[in-house]
C-alpha cells in the first residue's frame, strides 16, 4: 500500500464539495430494483463507488460511469444472484445488494461481511428485518442466502439501534413488496432522505425518512429516473476541521450547511469563526481555540465519521476535551498514532480524554480506516516537519480528488504509490 507525505501547511482558500459517498452507495444498490435506465448525477469518483459499480456489473447490469461529469447510467436486468466474496470483502456496504437482488430474482446470496478497524460491524438488524419481510435467510459456510417468501400485509420493523445500513436495506426492499411496512427507530441521516427521494422518483411510495418512523407502501414495479445525490456532509466537515486545525481560513462551497448543525455547534463552542450560507460556509481559525466535550450520536447528533478529525482538532485546543463514541464504541485505532505525534489522549472505554498540547511532531503513522487516515493527514498538516501516512489508499475510498483538493488549499502533500522506498 502507498503513503501520503505531508508537511506543515496553513490550509486556506476555496473548495467545492463532491456528491455524498454514503448516498451514492445505497442508491447504487437500489437501482437493482428496476431494469429501466437510471441516470445518477454527482456520483463521486471513489474506490468504494467503483466497487459498488463492479458489483452491479457482476450482477449483470450495464453501467457507464462518466467520471469527468460524475454521471452514472445503469440499465439492464439482473442475470446473476451471487455477490462474490472479493467484492464484499473490499466494501461491506455491498451487503445491501442482498435484499434488492432477492426481491427481484426470488433469491440471492452474498458472503457475510467482515468487521474492520472501527468495529465488528454485525448485520443482524438487516437479517431480522428481511425475515420480517417474509424472506427465508440462512447461513451456509460464511454465505448468507436470502429467499423471497410471502410478506404479511402489514409489517412493523423495530431497529434496536438506528442503523443507517439496516434502515436503507429494509426501506429499499419493502418499496417493491406488497402492503405496508413501517420502520421504527429508523436512522435519520440525510442520506436516508436522499435514498427515499430516489426511490420515490422511481415510483415508490415512501414517507417519513429523516424521522425515526418511515412508512413504505409497496408498489408492483419501479421505473427508471434521473437523480442527483446530495453533497457529502462528511467530506465538507473534514475540510472544515482541516482548515481550522492548521490555523487557516476558507470558503467551502456546494455544502448543505443544514446537514452539519452538530459540527457548527461544536466549532462555535471552541471559538472558531463560522459564517454559514445555505450552500456554503466560511470558516476562520481562532488562534487559541478552546477544547469542548462531544457526544458522538446517530444523526442529528455529532457524526461518528467526523470523530477522528475532531480528535485532531481538539488535540491542539486550549484545555481538556472529552469525546464519547456512542456509535462505534471502539473506533479509536487512530488515537495511538496521534499519541506518537505528541498528542495527549487517554482512552477510557468508549471515551477519549484529550489534553490540548502546543504542537504535534511529524513522524510515520499508519492509516487504519477511511476517516482515521483523513485525520492523520490533517494531523500531518498541523505538525512540525514531515509526516508519512502509510496505508494511504484508505483515504481514496471516501474523498474524491483528495490530493488535488488539499493542494488547492495550499497543503504540501504528495502521494507515493507503494510506500516511500526504504533508504
Ligand atoms: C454507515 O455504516 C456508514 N457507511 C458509516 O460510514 C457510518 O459510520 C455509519 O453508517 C454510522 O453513521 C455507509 O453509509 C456506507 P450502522 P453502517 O449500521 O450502516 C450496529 C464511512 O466512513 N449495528 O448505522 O454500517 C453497528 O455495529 C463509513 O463513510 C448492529 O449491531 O452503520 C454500529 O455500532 C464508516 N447490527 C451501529 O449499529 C446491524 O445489523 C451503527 O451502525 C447493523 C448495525
Amino acid at each position: 500500500m502507498g503513503s501520503i507525505i505531508v508537511e506543515k501547511s496553513a490550509l486556506q482558500g476555496e473548495l467545492e464539495i463532491s456528491g455524498a459517498k454514503n448516498s451514492a452507495l445505497p442508491i447504487l444498490a437500489a437501482v437493482l430494483l428496476t431494469d429501466e435506465e437510471v441516470i445518477l448525477h454527482k456520483i463521486p469518483v471513489l474506490s468504494d463507488v467503483e466497487t459498488m459499480i463492479d458489483i452491479l456489473r457482476t450482477a449483470g447490469k450495464n453501467v457507464v460511469f462518466e467520471k469527468e461529469t460524475g454521471t452514472v447510467r445503469v440499465s439492464g436486468g439482473i442475470l446473476h444472484t451471487h455477490v462474490p466474496y472479493e467484492l464484499v470483502r473490499k466494501m461491506r456496504a455491498s451487503f445491501n445488494v442482498l435484499g434488492p437482488i432477492a426481491v427481484i430474482m426470488g433469491e440471492s446470496s452474498t458472503p457475510l461481511p467482515g468487521g474492520c478497524a472501527i468495529g465488528v460491524r454485525p448485520v443482524d438488524f438487516h437479517i431480522e428485518g428481511l425475515k420480517k419481510l417474509g424472506f427465508d435467510v440462512n447461513y451456509d459456510h460464511g454465505e448468507i442466502l436470502a429467499k423471497r417468501g410471502n410478506k404479511p400485509e402489514e409489517v412493523a420493523v423495530y431497529l434496536p439501534f438506528p442503523s443507517v445500513g439496516a434502515t436503507e436495506h429494509i426501506m429499499s426492499v419493502a418499496a417493491v413488496l406488497p402492503g405496508v411496512t413501517v420502520i421504527e427507530n429508523a436512522a435519520m441521516e440525510p442520506e436516508i432522505v436522499d435514498l427515499q427521494d430516489l426511490l420515490n422518483e422511481m415510483g415508490a411510495n415512501i414517507s417519513g425518512a429523516g424521522t425515526s418512523k418511515i412508512m413504505i407502501t409497496g408498489v408492483k414495479k419501479l421505473h427508471g429516473c434521473e437523480y442527483t445525490v446530495i453533497p457529502d456532509r462528511i467530506e465538507a466537515g473534514t475540510y472544515v476541521l482541516a482548515i481550522l486545525t492548521t490555523g487557516g481560513e476558507g470558503l467551502i462551497k456546494n455544502v448543505r450547511t443544514d446537514h452539519l448543525d452538530a459540527l457548527w455547534a461544536v466549532l462555535e463552542k471552541t471559538g472558531a469563526i463560522v459564517k454559514k450560507g445555505e450552500n456554503s460556509v466560511e470558516v476562520k481559525s481562532w488562534n487559541n481555540w478552546r477544547g469542548c466535550d462531544i457526544d458522538v450520536m446517530p444523526y442529528p447528533g455529532f457524526p461518528t465519521d467526523l470523530q477522528p478529525q475532531a480528535i485532531v482538532y481538539l488535540s491542539l485546543a486550549q484545555g481538556t476535551s472529552m469525546i464519547t463514541e456512542n456509535v462505534f464504541k471502539t473506533r479509536f485505532a487512530h488515537v495511538g498514532e496521534l499519541v506518537r505525534m505528541g498528542a495527549n489522549i487517554k482512552i477510557k472505554e468508549n471515551t477519549v480524554i484529550i489534553n490540548g498540547v502546543e504542537r504535534l511532531q511529524g513522524t510515520t503513522v499508519m492509516g487504519t480506516d477511511l476517516r482515521a487516515t483523513a485525520a492523520l493527514v490533517i494531523a500531518g498538516f498541523a505538525a512540525e516537519g514531515e509526516t508519512e501516512v502509510t496505508q494511504a489508499e484508505y483515504i481514496f475510498r471516501g474523498y474524491e480528488n483528495v490530493i488535488e483538493k488539499f493542494a488547492k488549499l495550499g497543503g504540501k502533500i504528495r502521494y507515493v504509490p507503494g510506500g516511500v522506498p526504504e533508504i
